[in-house]
């Protein structure tokens, strides 16, 4: 299904290191480190027939017609591609397909949308890729990123590269433009830390603020940023960069500080989706880690409210502009890790298997977000329950379970797993 066409220089493209040669639907594929998959696009009729590429002119500054999403084939990115596309607007996904399974999203894709939607096999920290891939767009989504804190300690320099000076690229890429096209970045609520400052107590089935406000409504932008981990500094740093850029450059640009996201098709891990991560583990009989006490309280939002989100924001991006917004399930699905493992056996009929391990280092007890600001400017509220969310999430592994099972019947499940998750 990928059809790879070199776009430059490969020397030039600062793809993964050795990332030359990639299984993409079960089958080798020769990627350059810097590619296209390219259709001709349609604008707004997706069923128009395929026409030739804008007349380019001799500076080679194509029209600005194409949502750009950074990240596009990952789990949120895909989703959002796939949205626009069935509105009738032509997507520009650069990605490098680093995270694992990434492959399946662009098929998808590529399947449903066929020309509506172009993608680069580019890397955010390949300055003139990136530049190229601004000019096109009339709107950029910025959700390209390392996204895993372990991997952020292990190799803090490659963390930094993807997530600061990957961020910069884009914001001097649009810095360069004349009229620049508005800018989404998608940071964490990981920006907030441990939360030092927010007084928590220990009820008997889940850790709870004090304070009345953070216990109605969750954690709110007035939070002070607390970096933790190469990880936190270097989405911290890219968060700031966007606010500052919008406050000394005048780019229109938007912040959204978002929480647990989880849904289908998302391959978790302990790092970022744990949800996900839960459910393969409680379907496959696999013990989930515990660590500390089980009682700390996460909010979760379903992948389609997100979508909503980030769409509605667009619309509001002036007013929006040089603001950072908590973007999360809200109070409304604030959950502890014991409590989704009692919503598990529900639906799985057996208690998970677990085990139990030290507190990890600056695990907050509760992050819930106050998401006032975001509604009282856009109107959106989060409308999927948890309850059906994950149920959705967990049919749909449960599909990918019977497939895995075919295909690996013969090896352990533990080791499938560990495989599964080193990819993911
Ligand atoms: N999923 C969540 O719960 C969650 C929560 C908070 C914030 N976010 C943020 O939202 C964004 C998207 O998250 P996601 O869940 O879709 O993650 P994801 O890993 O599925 O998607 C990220 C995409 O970025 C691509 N990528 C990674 N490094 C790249 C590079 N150097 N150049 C180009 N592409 C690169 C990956 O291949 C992947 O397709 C990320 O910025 C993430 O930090 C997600």
């Amino acid at each position: 299904m990928l059809i790879a066409v070199s776009s430059g220089t490969p020397a030039q493209r600062g793809a993964e290191p050795g990332g030359g040669h990639r299984a993409a639907g079960g089958r080798s594929v020769c990627l350059p480190r810097c590619a296209v998959v390219r259709r001709p696009f349609a604008r707004r009729s997706l069923s128009s027939p395929a026409r030739p590429p804008l007349v380019q002119t001799g500076t080679e500054h194509p029209m600005p017609d194409h949502v750009l999403i950074t990240g596009g084939a990952g789990f949120i990115g895909s989703h959002l591609a796939d949205e626009l596309l069935r509105n009738g607007e032509p997507v520009l996904v650069l990605d490098n397909l680093s995270r694992g399974f990434v492959e399946r999203n662009v098929e998808r894709l590529k399947g449903r949308h066929g020309a509506g939607v172009e993608v680069r096999v580019c890397d955010v920290r390949d300055e003139q890729a990136v530049r190229d891939a601004v000019r096109r767009a009339s709107f950029v989504f910025h959700l390209a990123a390392q996204v895993a804190i372990a991997r952020s300690v292990a190799d803090p320099a490659h963390d930094f590269e993807v997530n600061a000076r990957g961020t910069l690229n884009v914001l001097e890429a649009l810095r360069r433009l004349d009229r620049p096209p508005p800018l989404l970045f998608a940071s964490t609520s990981k920006v907030y830390g441990a939360l030092p400052d927010l007084p928590i107590e220990r009820g008997e089935e889940r850790y709870r603020p004090l304070c009345e406000t953070a216990r109605e409504h969750g954690i709110s932008e007035s939070q002070p940023l607390d970096l933790r981990s190469p990880y936190g500094c270097s989405r911290g740093a890219a968060d700031q960069y966007v606010l500052d850029y919008a406050r000394t450059f005048g780019l229109h640009a938007v912040v959204l500080r978002v929480s647990c996201v989880y849904g289908p098709p998302q391959f978790g891990n302990e790092d970022q989706g744990w949800i996900a991560h839960f459910v393969a583990r409680a379907i496959r009989r696999d013990p989930i880690t515990l660590y500390g006490d089980g009682l700390q309280v996460r909010d979760a939002l379903f992948i389609e409210d997100l979508v909503d989100a980030l769409l509605r924001a667009r619309r509001a991006l002036k007013p929006a502009s040089g603001r950072a917004f908590n973007i999360g399930g809200g109070p409304g699905t604030a959950v502890s890790l014991v409590d989704l493992l009692d919503l598990l056996e529900e639906l799985d009929g057996r208690r998970p298997v677990v085990s139990l391990a030290a507190w990890r280092r600056d695990d907050p007890r509760y992050y819930v977000s106050d998401c006032r600001a975001f509604q009282a400017l856009t109107g959106w509220a989060p409308r999927v329950a948890l309850r059906d969310g994950l149920r959705a999430l967990y049919q749909w592994r449960l599909g990918v379970e019977a497939r895995l099972g075919a295909v690996y019947a013969d090896i352990p499940s533990s080791v499938r797993m560990d495989r599964l998750e080193a990819a993911s």
